[in-house]
């Protein structure tokens, strides 16, 4: 062998030696991730209308756990749904609970509802929420294992005024985020009253033709032949599309209800596209469902951005008294996705005016303590405390565009000093510590209004060139 190959082999050994040594790295659990410093703008802005919008609506937050009985989505959401036989995370705690990681907000807001006493307050309870939510899908872009919801749910009225006012509410949201082309779908599944006469005639008309339906739907023809309505089975459309329909086979009370939606809707501008095949994958719809659609193209599949509708059995489903009940929830991850693709604004953070730049152990230390008094004070300031180099802090100044720079020497921080120096016009200046607060304030407040003032003069200046 050659000494050249040699060296090569004795490299290689020492390579994979030092890899072996070297502790395992990790990654994020499939179907998690990491939402990214980058990303936040976004995330940011939705959390902000979605906060705004309740208030504005008077919703209530409600955190609730991540962590809820597996038997109260069994029987809330529904033991035959996707979400409970299929994608739940559950297992047993130590002590022996059921338990499951959520996989929606629904049930868990219903019970807090009845757990804490709400149904003997103002109806209808509206809570809001957002967060995680869990469910063991196929990972693809828009559809994750731990995924973020907002949700509005209304607990205690059956007024079909709320359904659309909550139809309102979410467009509100699409709108204030900047999404555009979000259309509406909706449809009434009827209530206790219709739908077991509308379920023996879909059942009939399904029978007879049995061979033509996926092994799912089969299954669905036995436990729940509503849900057969919407396979995405190419097989089962075909089928499904001369089934008989839901609205057509209502009581007078839901078709009076459904009317009553619609009408208020007209009222209100929004427009809907009436989807006879809508039925929801979750057991506890009555009356109204709904779904938000963005646009999207020919070779995309379409993910609904949210959905929702009436669940006036769920509260007596979960041990409380006959109470009706109007929600829907929002995927936040795919209306951030949705906010990406159509170049939506993200939120803008306020940046600092003011950099700190310190020299020497002894202004270090001293640094912190002015930081903290102008951050208290409202003033924003950026630093870099871990530099030592008088250039390199004042060139990340420089790349910050602050307006302020306060210079924290090794004799400045001996004479309880600081030299304020003013970016726009280059002065500097020396400050005791006692007032530096009180300046920076003053200098601050000076340098807004000079750049109002500039930018109201390029206002009409822009403003008259289009005029001529
Ligand atoms: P849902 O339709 O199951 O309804 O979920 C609502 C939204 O959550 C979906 O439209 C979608 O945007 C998002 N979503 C669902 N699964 C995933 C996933 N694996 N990855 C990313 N996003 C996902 C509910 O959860 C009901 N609780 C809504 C409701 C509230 N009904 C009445 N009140």
């Amino acid at each position: 062998m050659s000494k050249v190959i040699e060296k090569i082999k004795e490299e290689e050994d020492v390579e994979k030696e030092v890899k072996k040594k070297r502790k395992k790295s990790f990654q994020t659990v499939r179907g998690m991730r990491d939402i990214l410093p980058k990303d936040q703008p976004y995330w940011q802005k939705l959390r902000k209308v979605i906060e705004k919008t309740a208030s504005d609506y008077n919703y209530d937050r409600i955190d609730m756990p991540v962590l809820e009985s597996r038997e109260m989505f069994e029987r809330g959401t529904g033991k035959t749904t996707d979400i409970v036989e299929k994608e739940m995370f559950k297992f047993k705690t130590k002590g022996g609970d059921d338990v499951c990681l959520r996989p929606e907000g629904t049930p868990s807001a219903v019970r807090a509802y009845l757990q804490h006493g709400m149904q003997s307050k103002q109806k209808p309870a509206k809570l809001f929420y957002s967060g995680q939510m869990y469910r063991y899908d196929r990972p693809q872009e828009g559809r994750y294992r731990e995924f973020f919801q907002f949700g509005f749910e209304a607990i205690g009225e059956q007024d079909a005024i709320l359904d659309a006012q909550l139809i309102q509410l979410a467009v509100r949201v699409f709108q204030s985020v900047g999404l555009k082309n979000i259309s509406l779908q909706l449809n009434s599944i009827g209530c206790k009253e219709c739908r077991p006469k509308y379920n023996k005639l879909l059942v009939s008309y399904f029978n007879n033709r049995k061979k033509a339906l996926c092994m799912d739907c089969k299954k669905r023809l036995k436990k729940n032949p509503l849900r057969i309505l919407d396979c995405k089975e190419e097989k089962c459309i075909q089928v499904v599309f001369q089934a008989p329909q839901t609205v057509d086979h209502l009581c007078d009370n839901c078709r009076s209800h459904f009317t009553m939606l619609l009408e208020s809707l007209d009222e209100i501008d929004i427009p809907y596209v009436i989807n006879p095949q809508l039925v929801r994958g979750l057991d506890y719809y009555s009356k109204t469902v709904f779904e938000f659609f963005p646009e999207c193209g020919e070779d995309e599949t379409q993910s609904a951005l949210g959905g929702g509708g009436r669940y006036d059995y769920l509260v007596e489903n979960l041990g409380g008294p006959e109470t009706p009940g109007v929600g829907f929830a929002c995927g936040m991850d795919r209306i951030v996705l949705e906010m990406m693709k159509q170049n939506t604004k993200p939120y803008i953070a306020p940046t600092p005016k003011v950099y700190m730049v310190q020299l020497g152990d002894l202004a270090k230390k001293k640094s912190l303590r002015i930081f903290d008094d102008l951050e208290r004070s409202g003033v924003m300031v950026a630093e870099s405390f871990g530099k030592k180099n008088l250039k390199s802090q004042l060139r990340l100044a420089n790349q910050k565009k602050v307006s302020i720079v306060l210079i924290l020497g090794q004799r400045e921080a001996l004479d309880e000093t600081v030299i304020l120096k003013d970016m726009e016009s280059g002065s500097q200046e020396v400050i005791t510590f006692k007032k530096i607060v009180e300046e920076v304030k003053k200098r601050l407040k000076k340098s807004a209004e000079i750049a109002s003032k500039k930018a109201k003069k390029e206002q009409e200046a822009r403003k008259k060139l289009k005029k001529a």
